[in-house]
This record gives structure tokens, C-alpha cells and sequence, in this order.
């Protein structure tokens, strides 16, 4: 058995997802659950592109101790520089430094003749090699890129230094014959090749990503570089929880493994998509909640025969447990505070009242209290970031009848700690809500999606809204979880616009 490393880019490309903004302490939490699950290498943002994203990434480096932090930087020296001051705290840290190889890129993106490309390439990892050992250079487009121009370049930024040598199907258009035989040729013609790790980084346009992440794996590459849920950049990118159960399922087949402790593998999902508003599809392989359901009699029947007939992954593998009532109205403290280090939390005592509160609250209103409720109720309390200017929400109401649009009345505080009421109307009760904040915040609102599920089963489950929209022209997203629908949806709205307040003071700091 080969282990293949996984990179995971979650953080970075899967940031780059349509609508997903993650505060810091949301990255971290993010971050800590990628080192529980195993990965080798977590690539936690692009230092260059904001203040924000490089503090994210510092905090990181700081704390995560056993995967290497990865920060991305284009081949200049300004984003060499901001990833090394924000990694170089990092146990392990790993400069990625990228430019494009394809002769669309080069030519109609950076304007350089494919020379020049050769030694920008050469001269910036050179430069991020005189600070760090580990460097992973990135042919962006590679398979799109003529082989024999790539072969140069690759031997040659190797010689500067380069330790790790990515591929990537950049736009997805791939095939896995094409990708395999883009491995295949580099391994037989750039001489100083067997220095380095060869990986994958595959896009999904066209569904392709984990078979031909396979075929790159086939014929040499020992990184394989995903997300978790295969978030990313357009359709995304290849989902990392896939590729392990495929070897582990498969090893019969593939002579390959990865280091991956795949029953983390659920609770990173579900902490994955519930921060990023990225909902996982039912039907999704390995993580979908439909993934183990077997709906047929004919299926049903089989699986009580002998599991074995129409399940080939079992729920335990990915870590899918049944979802037990814990604790009830009458439950102490103590018994609370056994259950968060069980879901694998760390709360702060401060954060600990709060989270207790918040459940003592759903016990009054919700019969059964289920570990899904409280992975809600902790993590919203975990990454919670109070901008020290912010909208509170005072009292709402929403009044309609099946003849009549709702009429919603709002009361906020303000960041000035100003009482401010409206009322407004709207076709359903959430836009009436929405209206009305809108009239009576100075902030210009355009709302671009709104997503609503529910956590768990049954009439009491609680309800789960996303949002994203720009506020004053900055993409902000927002979440919130109440039992009562129309609560968070209004909760959803006004914590995304808080968001922008997070994002204002961090950069001015
Ligand atoms: O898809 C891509 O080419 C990338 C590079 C920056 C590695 O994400
Ligand atoms: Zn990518």
C-alpha cells in the first residue's frame, strides 16, 4: 500500500465558493476539525488577498500543531512575503506559490511569453524557498498546459527548491486518460522529478474530479489536493471523504491508503457545510443523509438478510451515529458539561453559561433535546464573534391572515445603542421582516440567496437559515438557528449584517 497525503484546501479554494465568507473563529474551528480528521496538509487561505484572510491563517499556523499550514501567494514577492508572516509560526508551514502554464493563461491572463513565465517561476520560488524549506509550487492550468513546456518548467523549479509539484485541472475539463498521461510524462521526463510530491487538484465541471484525482494517483502523484464536501470554485472541487472510502472500500483494488481517520469524517461534513451554508445534497456519496437510507422493500428485506447486500460502507466507517436523546429539562450543569467534551468541544467558561442557557431555553420549548440540537447550539456559540458595534434585535411581530400580506413591526438597538422601530409589508412574512430592516438601517441591503432546513426530524426541530448578500457592497453571509422559522430567518439577516462590522474592525486593527 502507497499512502497518498491529502491536502485539503477547504479553507482556500473551498472559500472561493459563490456566497460562502467565513468569520475566524469559524476557519479555526474548521482548522481543528481538519487536524482531528487526520489530513496532512490544510492550505488555510491567501494571506495577499485581505487583512482578515491573513489573520485567519496566522491564527492557524499558531494553533494547529500536527498537519502542515499551507498559504497560497501568486509568484510575487508582496504575496511571498504576507504568506510567510502569516505561516511562519506553523510547526510544519508550507509556502504555495502559483502562475499559470497554459498558453491561454499566459498569454490573454498575465500577458508573458511562456520564457518569461519560466523565470518568474524560477525567481519566486527561489525567493520563497530563502524562507521557508517546504515549497510547493502549482502549475495553474496544467492540463491545459503542452507537456513539454511543463516538463521544463517543473525541472526547473525544482532545482529552486520547489518540494511539492501540483497539477491542476484547473477549469475541470480533464479526462482521467488525459490526466493520467500528464503524470506519466512528467515521470518520465523531468529528471530531478523523484524529489518531489506530485499532486492532484481537480475541478468537478464536468464530474470528473474524483475519477481522474484517481487516474493522477494511478500513474504517480502521491498528494491528492480536495475539499471536504467538495466545495470549491464553480461545481468545486474533488471531495477528499470520497477519495479515502474509495481506497478504503476498494483496497482490494487500490494498492493505495491515506492517513485519514474516517470516522471523523461525518462530524467534519456537518461542521463543514452548517458554517460555510453550503447544504450537503441527500443524495451525496459517503456524507448525503439519504447515503445510508434504504427505501426499497426489496433492499430493506436484503439489508436485514445480511447487510451486505446493498450496503458496502457502513454508517460507522464515515462516523454517521444514531442521533440519541441526551439530555432533558432536569439535566445539570455537570451533565452539560460532560456532553460538550463528548461532541468534542472546548468551551470557555463563558461561552459554557451561554451555551447552557441557550439549552435550558429549548428545553422549555422542545420535548426531546437530540445531540443535533446541541452540535447546533455549541458551535453557534463557539464561533461567535460580538462586534463591539452591532444591530441588536429587541421585539419583532408579523401579522397576516390568508387575504392580507404579513405586516412585520421590527424594534433594533442600534451600534449607537438607539432604540429604532418600523413596520413594513411584503409578499411572505420573511420579506415583510427583511423589508422592514431594510427601511431602517442606513445600510444598503441586497439579499442574493436565502436557504431554510431543519435540524433533525419531527414538528419541534429547529430551524436552520442561511443568507448571503452584500451590505454596502461587501458579500457578507449570515446564519441563525431558533425553533421558530421566522426567528431565524430575521436572526440570519441581522448577524450577516454584523458580520460587516466584524470585518471593519478587523481591518482597521
Ligand atoms: O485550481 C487551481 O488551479 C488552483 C491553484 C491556485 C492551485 O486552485
Ligand atoms: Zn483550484
Amino acid at each position: 500500500m502507497t499512502t497518498i497525503k491529502i491536502f485539503d484546501t477547504t479553507l482556500r479554494d473551498g472559500e472561493q465558493s459563490p456566497g460562502v465568507n467565513l468569520n475566524n473563529l469559524e476557519k479555526l474551528e474548521i482548522a481543528k476539525q481538519l487536524e482531528r480528521l487526520g489530513v496532512d496538509v490544510m492550505e488555510a487561505g491567501f494571506p495577499a488577498s485581505s487583512q482578515g484572510d491573513f489573520d485567519a491563517v496566522k491564527k492557524i499556523a499558531d494553533t494547529i500543531s500536527s498537519s502542515t499550514v499551507a498559504a497560497l501567494a501568486r509568484a510575487n514577492k508582496h504575496d511571498i512575503d504576507r504568506a510567510w508572516d502569516a505561516i511562519k509560526g506553523a510547526e510544519k508551514p508550507r509556502i504555495h506559490v502559483f502562475i499559470a502554464t497554459s498558453p491561454i493563461h499566459m498569454q490573454d491572463k498575465l500577458k508573458k511569453t511562456p520564457e518569461e513565465v519560466i523565470d518568474i517561476a524560477v525567481n519566486m520560488v527561489s525567493y520563497a524557498k530563502s524562507k521557508c524549506d517546504d515549497i510547493e509550487f502549482s502549475a495553474e492550468d496544467a492540463s491545459r498546459s503542452e507537456l513539454p513546456f511543463l516538463a521544463d518548467i517543473i525541472e526547473k523549479v525544482i532545482t529552486a527548491g520547489a518540494t511539492v509539484i501540483n497539477l491542476p485541472d484547473t477549469v475541470g475539463y480533464t479526462t482521467p486518460k488525459e490526466y493520467g498521461a500528464m503524470f506519466k510524462y512528467m515521470k518520465a521526463h523531468v529528471k530531478n522529478i523523484d524529489q518531489v510530491d506530485l499532486s492532484t487538484h481537480c475541478h468537478d465541471d464536468l464530474g470528473m474530479a474524483l475519477i481522474n484525482s484517481i487516474a493522477g494517483v494511478e500513474n504517480g502523484a502521491t498528494q491528492v489536493e480536495g475539499t471536504i464536501n467538495g466545495i470549491g470554485e464553480r461545481a468545486g472541487n474533488v471531495a477528499l471523504e470520497e477519495m479515502a472510502v474509495t481506497f478504503e472500500i476498494r483496497k482490494d483494488f487500490y494498492p493505495f491508503e491515506t492517513n485519514l481517520i474516517l470516522n471523523e469524517i461525518k462530524r467534519t461534513s456537518d461542521i463543514i457545510s452548517k458554517l460555510t451554508g453550503m447544504v450537503v445534497p441527500g443524495n451525496k456519496s459517503v456524507v448525503g443523509r439519504n447515503a445510508f437510507a434504504h427505501e426499497s422493500g426489496i433492499h430493506q428485506d436484503g439489508v436485514l438478510k445480511n447487510a451486505q447486500t446493498y450496503e458496502i460502507i457502513t454508517p460507522e466507517l464515515v462516523g454517521v451515529t444514531s442521533n440519541s436523546l441526551v439530555l432533558g429539562k432536569h439535566s445539570g450543569r455537570h451533565a452539560f458539561k460532560d456532553k460538550i467534551k463528548q461532541l468534542g468541544f472546548s468551551l470557555d467558561d463563558d461561552k459554557t453559561a451561554v451555551a447552557f442557557d441557550q439549552f435550558k431555553q429549548l428545553t422549555d420549548r422542545k420535548k426531546e433535546v437530540t445531540d443535533d440540537d446541541l452540535f447546533v447550539i455549541l458551535m453557534d456559540v463557539q464561533t461567535d464573534i460580538k462586534a463591539r458595534l452591532q444591530y441588536q434585535l429587541k421585539n419583532f411581530k408579523v401579522e397576516y391572515n390568508s387575504s392580507t400580506s404579513p405586516t412585520a413591526t421590527v424594534s433594533l438597538i442600534t451600534p449607537g445603542l438607539n432604540t429604532i422601530e418600523g413596520q413594513g409589508t411584503g409578499n411572505g412574512s420573511v420579506e415583510a421582516l427583511y423589508n422592514t430592516i431594510e427601511e431602517l438601517i442606513e445600510e444598503e441591503i441586497q439579499l442574493t440567496d436565502f436557504t431554510l432546513s431543519s435540524v433533525g426530524k419531527g414538528k419541534d426541530a429547529l430551524a436552520e437559515v442561511h443568507v448571503s448578500m452584500t451590505v454596502d457592497s461587501q458579500p457578507v453571509s449570515g446564519r441563525a438557528t431558533a425553533q421558530d422559522v421566522l426567528e431565524a430567518s430575521l436572526n440570519a439577516f441581522i448577524n450577516a449584517i454584523n458580520r460587516v462590522f466584524i470585518i471593519q474592525v478587523a481591518e482597521k486593527e
